[in-house]
């Protein structure tokens, strides 16, 4: 039956296409976020049902040449199972889990890819790539060399990244602190080498029979290579570890593309690449690494990883209640409120915005610092103050506001650590060179966390010991709607 034509697909795969481009258009501004996403699912439907609607075809034409077959009822049950798996995750998924579940994404397609070559290289006439009984074309087993070794690389390396960003796994490798050993880039190195030299090999065998031995391993080189290069990143590093991630795992999808001919993975694939290099490079930026390192795995690695690090002093603090915070905010002119992971988790954003409406209505101005980097995945804070309704104008990303902190009276740090720690001014710090939030110039600096515990970096923070801090310790929401209650 042939339920859809060859120029149908192309058309489809067209429009989605363009869907794809508008979501990335929509999502480069908070305004524009949620159309960008309407958008987004848009395109992923027309190319999901449309690609269904072609493996039925692929599969009818397939039967008819050779009689049978069950690939499509495969292929079906593949929808629905990894479809319902998805939708409970998303579903189940809190907000501040979500970096976790994007490495565990990539890691999938990582595997997809490498799978898909693998199929390939074992019977390519059931792809179209070759004859039965011919051999590889050279193009083809460039691109599936290309696309198993940054498969390959991506799974390991999401692996590692889910396991070091979730933190709560006793396995070494899985831990936030960074594994290092002497020769680290050295080795990476030799296993490149070794990696492109069987991979010349693959591509120029033009035997029948595929060389599956440079093939496999190639593969197993590429995935301890993946392990090799996130293990030596640790705490603040991470987001950019995860965006380089999205960037491979697209270019694996891309590579792919090209293996099964399939027009709507190499650009969907190639989006999420250049998207995802984009990304990384302006995370580099803001995080002051170099792009280079970050794509070849182990920076930041000069700093000592144990300058700062781990316990807290014994020094004194100066601590308050919520009434006393509330009352220097409200007798202030200017405040400036440095939103972190801890208002997250405490999912206090509603009060927050109860908070800054009341000290508005007193004739403060109160303005949002955003850093970054700051939460668990990038646009965390941008996100969760637009679920508060919270409007775009008082919120002001950290090179619009870094020069304003020294003339603010009040610098409120609501669960945000690591983003306005000066210890990255040290250059023996681990986040040496990592731009913060300069609140530590204020006239005051209010800081609300439960504890004196550290950041996701580990490190104790010197803001909080300054003789102009004041401690307010407790759950952000709590301590939030105490001060709520508090303003007069
Ligand atoms: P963190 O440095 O992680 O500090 C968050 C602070 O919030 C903690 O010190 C914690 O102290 C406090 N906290 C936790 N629960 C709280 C609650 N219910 N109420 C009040 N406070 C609470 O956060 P940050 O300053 O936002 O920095 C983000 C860090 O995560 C950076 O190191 C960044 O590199 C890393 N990271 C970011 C991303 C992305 S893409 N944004 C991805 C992965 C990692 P207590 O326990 O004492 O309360």
């Amino acid at each position: 039956m042939n339920l859809i034509s060859m120029n149908m697909v192309t058309l489809l795969y067209l429009v989605a296409s363009v869907c794809f481009i508008q979501a990335l258009k929509g999502l480069s501004s908070p305004s524009s976020a949620r159309a960008g996403n309407a958008f987004g699912m848009t395109g992923m439907a027309i190319a999901v049902v449309t690609t269904i609607a072609l493996i039925f075809k692929l599969q009818a034409e397939f039967a008819e040449r050779s009689g049978g077959g069950m690939g499509f009822t495969l292929v079906l049950l593949g929808v629905v199972v990894g479809g319902a798996i998805g939708a409970y995750a998303a579903k189940k998924v809190e907000m501040t889990k979500m970096p976790e579940l994007v490495a565990a994404m990539h890691s999938l397609i990582g595997l997809a890819a490498v799978c898909i070559a693998i199929a390939a290289v074992s019977e390519p006439w059931a792809f179209n790539i070759a004859e039965r009984g011919g051999a590889l074309p050279f193009g083809n087993r460039l691109e599936l060399f290309l696309g198993t070794f940054v498969g390959a690389v991506t799974f390991s390396g999401s692996v590692i990244a889910f396991g070091k960003l979730s933190g709560k796994y006793k396995f070494r490798l899985f831990q936030g602190a960074p594994v290092r050993f002497g020769g680290q880039h050295i080795l990476n190195l030799v296993l490149a080498i070794a990696i492109v030299a069987l991979g010349v090999v693959f591509c120029f065998s033009d035997a029948v029979e595929p060389a599956w031995t440079p093939f496999v391993i190639m593969a197993l080189l590429s995935f301890v290579l993946g392990v090799l290069i996130i293990i030596p990143i640790g705490g603040a590093d991470m987001p950019v570890v995860v965006s380089m991630l999205n960037s491979y795992s697209g270019w694996a999808a891309a590579g792919i593309g090209f293996s099964l001919n399939n027009s709507m993975l190499i650009i969907a694939g190639s989006l999420v690449g250049s998207s995802g290099a984009i990304l990384s490079y302006i995370m580099c930026k803001a995080m002051n690494r170099s792009f280079f390192n970050v794509i070849l795995g182990g920076f930041g690695g000069e700093a000592s990883s144990d300058a700062g690090a781990g316990a807290q002093e014994q020094r004194p603090v100066k601590s308050g209640s919520a009434e006393d915070a509330a009352f220097i905010l409200q007798n202030a002119e200017s405040v400036i409120i440095v939103p972190g992971y801890g208002l997250a988790v405490a999912r206090a954003q509603h009060s927050v915005k109860e908070l800054v409406d009341k000290l508005t209505e007193h004739g403060v101005t109160v303005r949002y610092a955003i850093h970054p980097v700051a939460g668990r995945m990038p646009g965390h804070m941008n996100v969760l103050l637009a679920e508060a309704e919270v409007p775009y104008d008082q919120v002001a990303e950290m090179e619009d506001i870094n020069g304003e902190f020294g003339q603010t009276d009040v610098v409120l740090v609501l669960g945000a650590n690591d983003v306005v720690n000066p210890a990255a001014k040290d250059p023996k710090s681990p986040i040496a060179g990592m731009p913060i939030l300069e609140a530590y110039k204020a006239k005051s600096i209010i800081v609300n966390k439960r504890s004196m515990a550290s950041g996701y970096a580990g490190l104790d923070n010197d803001l909080f010991y300054q003789p102009n801090t004041m401690m307010v310790f407790g759950d952000a929401k709590k301590v939030i709607e105490s001060m709520v209650k508090a303003v007069e």
